[in-house]
């Protein structure tokens, strides 16, 4: 049992392995957030509860003077009436006006956790692993009802949360902003942590104190983006990796959303999460319901560490599905940074029949097989292979890397339409778009209308008929612009706004449709790298191609940010060629190989460029790797030196049955007459002795490993040390 309800004194506590999360209702009607930390008994709630009048806030009701909703802590405001902070929804009604009160109506507890209608969202296998309550809110003047949903999982300290509007009025209203998550801190001591980027430098950590007034990540680019992440926590001034609070939230949604806080004028905070309201409305007819999305919420009291492991199993264990969330990843070999759009059957054969021979699992053919697409000018729409190119078409193709004794894998940008393509020259229509104005291109492509019927079916028929047809073990599902000129044909004039959430709705219909319908294809999404990487794509795709930056520098900060939310499972990693062709960096192959192992590993190069010398190495670092996907891909990560704190990077991996151990050092800079390093290990027994694996067999104590460590003696830029180490008896 996770979830404790008095209906007498109308108190929801909600409990996970080690935290509590705890409302009341207050004065009869208004839902007040109580408490949200480490586990405790329900407390007094005399005590617990706080009333003052600030200056110039307006009372809750005229019966009442002393108490006003601009100082209570509240689960889901509305801004109306005397709360002047940021609301969480907003409506507009048939009278014009936009005054909601939420007023408390009923509660609910269910086993286990249902799905959300439409979208993806964490999951449960029994009704045991949790328990869901719905507080249902309620305007009795405009009819309109709130349910808020919370899930409590019982063994992962983990909260989810989602909001369901159902309109039981008989006028239809407009739903002008709907967040889906809101928690009111008392206080502002906090530090806020988010995930900003660019393209070819996604999440990157960045972390300041909180300040008055409104801070918040956005995108509104129809799509999580790789300029903000859907993720935001608040540290304690102190917290560390290893210790202090963290309270933090990751939206299960892939586009436009809005993540901030707001400090009021008694320093108290209040963090929000959902949906952007920018360009975003929805048309409620009486009796419609709106379903928004899920966020998770994990407290850890012991870091941000833990924060990030409790994530990495939820993510890797119920949220990601299919036969690939518990198989390993197959080492995979992919030609775009080899040859670009520059190939013909022949050279794709060599490459596969070279990666074969290095003990590589999966060839990935990438852009360029289809329509007339020698460059990105052209073709996106038109799904049929290329004959001048690959005469045997894919079936051929894959039947003969297939003979190489591996597996054979394509690449897709099924959402985006060239203009120059049979597709656009006969439905010029099915893109986003607004009728009379241009449509401006990136990347010399559009993007097609996926809250259409009949394009979404278009995408679904004409991918499923190459993967149908050809012996396909891998998509590589891409996406390589951003949304502008927002509008559809399928709408009409009052709907136009809800272009870029149907535009979701109908993208996650489309993903369910075909990763259903081919369970035995790995599915990876991305977007010009990381630009999707988020838990809505992961809930269909169980990996994503991380950044299209693959310097082996640049990949520190990368996944070293990414890995604040998302397991190294959930992590495209290549090893690529030198000069990088994004940095022009020069790294060794044994520091490339390295940070991509920490991944699901693959190469991005031309293979048949490899000396004999580098040939030799990459076998090693194949079977090497393929000991790694034994445990790293489950284990629990410990980050150890952050990349954005200096020159050296640490982290390290334990299996779950503590028995199996993957260290890795990385120095970026060379330093003439250095201080003394050490790799000092974290999680072990103290008692336990450990075997490092694959030199002298020299064996140490855990306490030893943790508390002295080993030299890491490291000369020159670019450089990397590895440890497996493997507990003994
Ligand atoms: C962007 C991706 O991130 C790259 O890996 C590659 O697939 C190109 N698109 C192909 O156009």
């Amino acid at each position: 049992m996770s979830i404790f309800s008095d209906q007498e004194k109308k108190v929801f506590h909600l409990q996970t392995k080690h935290t509590s999360y705890i409302m009341q209702v207050v004065r009869g009607k208004y839902l007040a957030h109580v408490y949200w930390g480490k586990k405790i008994h329900t407390p007094d709630m005399e005590n617990a509860q706080l009333n003052r009048l600030i200056g110039f806030s307006a009372t809750t009701d005229n019966e009442d003077k002393t108490y006003s909703l601009d100082f209570v802590c509240q689960e889901y405001p509305t801004g109306c009436g005397t709360d002047f902070r940021i609301p969480a929804v907003s409506v507009l009604f048939e009278d014009g006006s936009r005054n909601l009160q939420l007023l408390y109506r009923d509660s609910r507890v269910i086993k286990g956790k249902p799905g959300l209608e439409g979208l993806p969202a964490t999951y449960v296998e029994s009704e045991e692993e949790a328990d869901t309550l719905v507080l249902t809110l309620y305007d009795p003047v405009q009819q309109l009802a709130v349910e808020l949903m919370y899930t409590a999982y019982s063994e992962l300290d983990v909260i989810t949360r989602s909001v369901r509007i159902i309109n039981e009025g008989n006028r239809a209203v407009v739903l002008e902003k709907v967040l889906s998550a809101n928690v009111d801190f008392e206080t502002s001591e906090y530090d806020l942590i988010t995930l900003p980027g660019a393209w070819g430098r996604e999440r990157h950590i960045e972390r300041t104190p909180l300040r008055s007034g409104v801070q918040s990540v956005e995108s509104r680019r129809g799509a999580s983006s790789h300029q903000n992440n859907p993720f935001l926590a608040l540290a304690g001034r102190d917290t560390t990796e290893t210790a202090g609070d963290v309270y933090a939230f990751n939206f299960v949604y892939s586009g436009n959303f809005t993540a901030g806080v707001e400090v009021d004028q008694i320093f108290k905070a209040r963090a929000y999460m959902g949906l952007n309201d920018y360009d975003f409305s929805w048309i409620l007819e009486p009796g419609e319901s709106f379903q928004a999305p899920e966020v998770v919420m994990v407290y850890s009291g012991n870091g941000l560490g833990e924060m990030s492991r409790t994530f990495h199993d939820l993510y890797r264990s119920r949220l990601v599905r299919g036969r690939y969330r518990d198989e390993a990843r197959p080492i995979l070999a992919n030609n775009w940074e080899a040859t670009y759009f520059d190939f013909d059957e022949e050279k794709i054969l060599a490459l596969a029949k070279e990666a074969a021979d290095l003990g590589i699992e999966l060839f990935v053919l990438d852009d360029g097989w289809f329509g007339k697409r020698n460059s990105d000018t052209c073709s996106l729409g038109d799904w049929f292979v290329n004959e001048e190119k690959l005469p045997g078409g894919i079936t051929g193709l894959a039947s003969r890397i297939r003979e190489y004794g591996i597996q054979f894998g394509l690449w897709f940008e099924p959402e985006m339409v060239s203009p120059d393509s049979d597709l656009y020259r006969s439905h010029p229509d099915w893109c986003i778009h607004v009728p009379g104005r241009e449509r401006t291109e990136c990347r010399n492509q559009l993007t097609l209308d996926l809250s259409r019927q009949e394009v979404r079916d278009y995408i679904v028929e004409s991918v499923s008929c190459i993967l149908d047809t050809a012996d396909i073990s891998y998509v590589k599902w891409d996406m390589n612009r951003h949304m502008t000129e927002l509008g559809s044909a399928g709408l009409d004039s009052r709907r136009q706004k809800e272009m870029p959430h149907r535009y979701m709705l109908g993208l996650y219909e489309v993903l369910e449709r075909v990763v259903s319908s081919h369970p035995d294809v790995l599915f990876e999404s991305c977007s010009g790298g990381g630009g999707r990487f988020d838990p809505g794509m992961l809930y269909y795709m169980p990996q994503t191609w991380t950044s299209d930056d693959t310097d082996a520098v640049e990949r520190l900060y990368i996944q070293y940010g990414t890995s604040l939310a998302y397991p190294v499972s959930s992590m495209g990693s290549h090893v690529s060629a030198v000069p990088n062709h994004q940095a022009a960096r020069v790294t060794s192959l044994a520091m490339r190989g390295d940070v991509a192992m920490s991944g699901n590993f693959g190469y991005e190069l031309d293979l048949m460029q490899m000396t004999q010398e580098e040939k030799d190495f990459v076998r090693i670092q194949i079977g090497l790797y393929k000991d790694l996907r034994t445990f790293v891909p489950s284990a629990d990560m410990y980050r150890l030196q952050s990349p954005f704190e200096g020159n050296h990077t640490a982290w390290m991996f334990v299996s779950k049955d503590g028995m199996d151990i993957y260290a890795a050092y990385f120095q970026i800079l060379c330093e003439v007459n250095p201080g003394i390093r050490r790799m000092r290990f974290t999680a072990l027994d103290p008692d336990a002795v450990y075997e490092v694996l694959g030199e002298g067999g020299e064996c140490y104590r855990g306490d030893e490993l943790m508390e002295i460590g080993l030299v890491v003696d490291l000369h020159g830029d670019f450089q990397s040390r590895i440890w497996r180490l493997r507990k003994k008896g």
